[in-house]
Order: structure tokens, then sequence, then C-alpha cells
């Protein structure tokens, strides 16, 4: 089983270019279904969801390719519209599939998806606006058969929440509809804008991504493009999160400013000195930091749930006492005990709000990720911590964040990978 090893204590000091987005680059490939034909994909990020979403898309009849950090695929053989629990499973996002295959075929066939144990994570809402739109959905023997007799109607849905998935399900499924589909209460994260600029690049005609109404007039056809990944925030903030917990200066280079202000203003509440400069930003921590007085999740433009684990890992071992509630999933705390194992001060209330008592010192102990924020949580921690952390199931980490440890090491982190 992988492991890391972190020695802590030492200042970090260097600079990292930001990966594209993980989670821009799921959906996007999954569109390539509903687009047909070749997509060239770049800045897609070498990560293990990546590869099975290419697994699934190979699965489909698509023909894939990747060469550095571009990705090819081929979705002219594209010839099924099934796909198996074992794919389904390996992700959540596997779902976003269901609109693409709707769009492309008419019709699809999928199970409930998998990804990191951090909530329930129901698909409710796909399911009730997909059936909003004429898709009829039946459940049979642990499968989810969708068919739009003759084409995706299209028509008006309302969300109860702005599910991101559920955002992007209903964008693809809408594509190549009969009639124009308006979101209301869309989510408004930078990957819809993503998902919709490369639609639009392939002949789409969506307006309005990145705010709460997306208004899809339906095309006829779509023709394949060439599309460039935005980079990834969640991993722009865990560096900033790794500069803050062990201190020194680091530079994050390839960021887009907008899709960091609340992630910004939270750094710099906690004494983080930060600069933007175009795509560089850059974090100076020189002395320790303050707690945060309340620190809510929401969806964006609020603060990331993405970004909690790896920000309470640094207040870890701040001057003072932090809040923090989860307000997107009901189990995203699982890295509290392992933090503890690190000496953290962190109690739960209710589930969803962690009070986190600031330490002076974090030390080293041999701690596990549990999912893919809270292992770099872990690895943040580490980083401040003195002495020798370990940290189990790197699998998870890698889901998301491409050569972390070689990142870290750039930036002069003792950091090892054990095979
Ligand atoms: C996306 O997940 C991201 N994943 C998540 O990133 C991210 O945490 C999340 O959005 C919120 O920003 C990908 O993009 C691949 P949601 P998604 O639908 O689409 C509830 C990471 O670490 N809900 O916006 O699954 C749901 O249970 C991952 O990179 C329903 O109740 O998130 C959750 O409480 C983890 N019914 C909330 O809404 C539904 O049908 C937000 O979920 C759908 C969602």
């Amino acid at each position: 089983m992988k492991k890391l090893v972190i020695n802590g204590g030492r200042k970090l000091d260097g600079s990292v270019m930001l990966q594209g987005s993980k989670n821009s680059a799921l959906p996007i490939l999954a569109a390539t279904v509903a687009v047909g034909g070749t997509s060239v994909i770049h800045n897609c990020p070498d990560l293990t969801d990546i590869s099975a979403t290419l697994k699934i898309l190979r699965h489909l009849g698509c023909r894939t390719k990747r060469e550095g950090n571009t990705v090819i695929v081929d979705a002219s053989g594209a010839n099924r519209f099934d796909i198996p629990e074992n794919l389904m499973r390996e992700m959540r996002s596997s779902i976003v599939f269901l609109g693409a295959l709707l769009a492309g075929f008419g019709r699809g066939s999928v199970t409930p998806p998998g990804g990191c144990e951090i909530g329930l994570r129901p698909i409710d809402l796909h399911l009730s606006s997909l059936k909003r739109m004429g898709v009829s959905v039946d459940e049979k023997n642990g499968r989810l058969e969708c068919i739009a007799e003759n084409g995706v109607k299209g028509g008006h849905v309302r969300l109860s929440f702005p599910s991101v998935g559920a955002t992007e399900n209903i964008i693809l499924a809408a594509v190549r509809a009969r009639e124009e589909t308006v979101i209301t209460n869309a989510a408004r994260e930078p990957e819809i804008v993503d998902l919709a600029d490369f639609l639009n690049r392939c002949g789409a005609q969506i307006k309005g991504a990145g705010q709460s109404v997306i208004r899809i007039r339906p095309v006829k056809n779509l023709v394949p493009a060439e599309h460039t990944i935005i980079p990834d925030r969640i991993v722009a903030s865990t560096f900033m999160a790794c500069a803050a917990s062990a201190g020194g200066t680091v530079a994050v280079n390839g960021i887009v400013r907008s899709h960091l202000d609340s992630v910004i203003s939270v750094f710099e509440n906690a004494g983080c000195g930060i600069t933007v400069s175009g795509r560089e930003l850059v974090v100076r921590v020189n002395r320790r930091l303050s707690g945060i007085r309340y620190l809510k999740t929401m969806p964006y433009p609020g603060f990331p749930t993405d970004s909690q684990a790896i920000v309470m890992a640094m207040l870890a071992k701040s001057d003072g006492t932090s809040v923090v509630a989860e307000k997107i999933f009901e189990n995203r705390f699982r890295h509290v005990p392992e933090l503890a194992k690190m000496g953290a001060d962190i109690r739960i209330e209710n589930g969803c709000v962690a009070v986190v008592r600031g330490v002076e010192k974090l030390h080293g102990a041999n701690v596990a990720a549990t999912d893919l924020r809270g292992g770099c949580a872990l690895a943040v921690a580490a980083l401040g911590a003195d002495g020798k952390t370990t940290i189990g199931n790197v699998f998870h980490i890698d889901r998301g964040c491409e050569n972390f440890e070689t990142g870290l090491a750039q930036l002069g982190a003792d950091v090892k990978r054990l095979q």
C-alpha cells in the first residue's frame, strides 16, 4: 500500500505550476461522447479519476490517447450506451455520462455512482431534472435505464439546490434536445463555465453559465473541438495551505484570481500575506496564523467544501479558536480523528461544525487518508508538524492531485513516497 512520508518543520520556498482542474476535465471528457468525432483536450491532469473516465470512454467504443497533458478522444466509434457497475463505482462523476449518453444516443444505462465517501450523495436531483426534460427513468435490477424515445425534450428545470453534477447532466442532456432548456438555481462553479465553453466551442448554444439561470438552445449537430481545461482552483488552495502550515514563501503559477476570491480572503484573515500578479499568486507566511472566527462552506462563489479540510489542517496550529461549518456534505470531517493523532484539538458539534482550538505544535504520527481532500489535509498538517508523519491510503490523494509529492519536494519539503 503506497504511503507518503513527510518530515515536517521545514519552511517552503519556491514555485509550483498548477495542474488542470480534475472537476472540469471529468465532465468535459464525458461530453466528448455527446459531441462525436475527435476532440482534443489540453491541460488534462494525469490522475486516477481521469484514467477511470478514459476507461469508460473506451468501454463505450471511443478511442483515447494521452500525449503529455493532452487527451485525444475519438468518439466516432461510440456504439454503446451502458456503463457497467464496476466502472460506475470508481468515481462519483461517472454519473455525468448519463447526460452525455442521452444527448448522443437518446438513452443511457448506468448504476448509482461511487466516489469519495463524504456524505450520502444521492442523485435524486439529476434524475428528477432529466424526467422533467422528457426522459423516462426505470430502475431495474439495480440499474437505471434512461430513455428519451424521440430524443430529450428539454424544458424548464428548477434545482432545489445548485448541484454541480446535476447542472452538468442537465446541460449535457439539453444540448441536442428538441426544445429550449432553462435551468434556474443552477450551480455557478467555474467548472460549469468550462463545460459550457467546451460545448459552445463545439457549436452548442449555452448562455448564462456561471450565473443562476442557464439557457440552452438546442442544436442539431455538434462538431468536435480543441479545448484547454481551466486550472485547478482546489489544488491551488492546497498548495496555499501547505505554505501557510509550513511557513515560507510559495508562488502558485497558472491561477485564475476570480476563481479564488473566497479562498484568498480566508487565508488573508488567517494572517497569510497574499499577492496576485497576473496568473501568479504568492503566499508569504512568517508568523503563527490567527484563528478564523467562523468559516462556512457554500456553493460557488462561497468558500468551497473541497478546501475545507486543508484549511482546517492549517488552522490546527493557529493562535486562537476557529469554527468551521460544513454546509455541503454530511460526512466531510473524516480527517478530524487523523488530525487528532497529530495533536490537533478539534471538536465536532452536531456532525457539521468543527471547533478548532489552535495548539502550539503538531507532531508527526501514522495516519491514513480517508478521502481525497482529507488526505491532502494530512499532508498540510504534516508539513507544519514536528517530526515524521506517514500517510497511508495515498490512492485517495492520487485521485485529484497530480505528482503531489513532486510539487512539494520542489518547494523544499522533505517528502517521499513509499511504494
Ligand atoms: C462536485 O460533486 C465535485 N465533484 C465535488 O468535488 C465537490 O465537492 C462538489 O461538486 C461541491 O462543490 C466533481 O465535480 C467531480 P453536488 P457533486 O451535486 O457534483 C447533494 C472533490 O473532492 N445532492 O453539488 O457530486 C449532495 O449530496 C469532489 O474533488 C443531492 O442531495 O456535488 C451534496 O450534499 C468531492 N441530490 C450537495 O448536494 C443530488 O441529486 C452538493 O452536491 C445531487 C446532489
